[in-house]
């Protein structure tokens, strides 16, 4: 015969064994579930990021990512407005920030030049508007014959082939990492690199990754130095920052 003081402990203690039972294969399971998502989100970063940059959720494949960017830039209704009514004003004003680099002695008309991202290569004429006749622009769709096709994680060029790189789009960047890695890859020794960035506010929604400082620039540039950092006015980008690859 149980005692009244043992039947009243197990009236207490199995629903409440029960219930940590419960508990722990609910959380088990909610654990589970989040390590099996983050493990199969494909757009997790090509390396450990610095603080100062975020990757943009919600790219479920690097299909869905291009197929993003693409939507825009195949748009025909803004390819016409590109080469057309905007073509001239953008021009001129990439023209005037390559005009400053070359006064600073960071381009030369002899510079073989790459601008990344160019869509319809705006900044490729302005380039050779100032006299650096020497210059192809890459993006994901080809506008020949100044931007040829090419994705930035993977450029189509050779290591150590150009001496200036220019970029507007590093936002546009799933995977940061590689995106430095290929302009460092593809510089020449002592090949400047100038990017235009936002750090002052998010940038658009077709954006893959948002930038708060140029601290994480400045890691992921390992083989460079930071030669220049200044507030500009460029197409809704608001820092130029300058790198130098190393010279050995
Ligand atoms: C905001 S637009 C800038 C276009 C141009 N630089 C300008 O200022 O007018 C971003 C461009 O980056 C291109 N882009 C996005 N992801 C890319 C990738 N992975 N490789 C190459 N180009 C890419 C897009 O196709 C688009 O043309
Ligand atoms: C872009 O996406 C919209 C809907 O989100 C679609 O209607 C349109 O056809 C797409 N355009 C291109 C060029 O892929
Ligand atoms: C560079 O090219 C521009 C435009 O063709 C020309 O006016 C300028 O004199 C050239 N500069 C040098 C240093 O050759």
């Amino acid at each position: 015969m149980k005692t009244d003081l043992q039947k009243l402990t197990l009236i207490i203690i199995k629903p409440f064994i029960l219930f940590i039972l419960l508990s722990l294969s609910l959380f088990a399971f909610i654990s589970f579930q989040t390590t099996g998502q983050s493990l199969s989100k494909p757009a997790a970063p090509d390396a450990a990021l610095p603080s100062d940059i975020k990757i943009r959720p919600g790219y479920s494949s690097y299909d869905a990512y291009l197929n993003r960017q693409l939507n825009k830039t195949l748009n025909p209704k803004l390819r016409q407005i590109w080469t057309t009514r905007d073509w001239d004003r953008k021009v001129t004003k990439f023209a005037q920030f390559f005009d400053d680099l070359k006064r600073r002695d960071l381009l030369f008309n002899a510079s073989k030049s790459l601008c990344i991202g160019a869509r319809v290569g705006q900044e490729v004429a302005a380039l050779k508007r100032v006299g650096v006749e020497n210059s192809v622009g890459m993006d994901l769709v080809p506008y020949p014959p100044l931007v040829i096709k090419g994705d930035f994680h993977h450029q189509p060029f050779d290591s150590e082939t150009f001496d200036f790189e220019f970029s507007n789009v590093f936002d546009h960047a799933l995977y940061p990492w590689k995106f430095v890695g290929e302009i460092e890859r593809t510089l020449k020794r002592g090949g400047v690199c100038v990017l235009h960035v936002l750090l002052s506010r998010r940038a658009d929604k077709y954006s893959a990754n948002d930038l708060y400082s140029v601290k994480p620039l400045e890691e992921m540039f390992k083989n460079s130095e930071l030669v220049e950092v200044r507030s500009i006015d460029g197409f809704g980008l608001d820092t130029e920052v300058v790198f130098r690859k190393n010279k050995n």
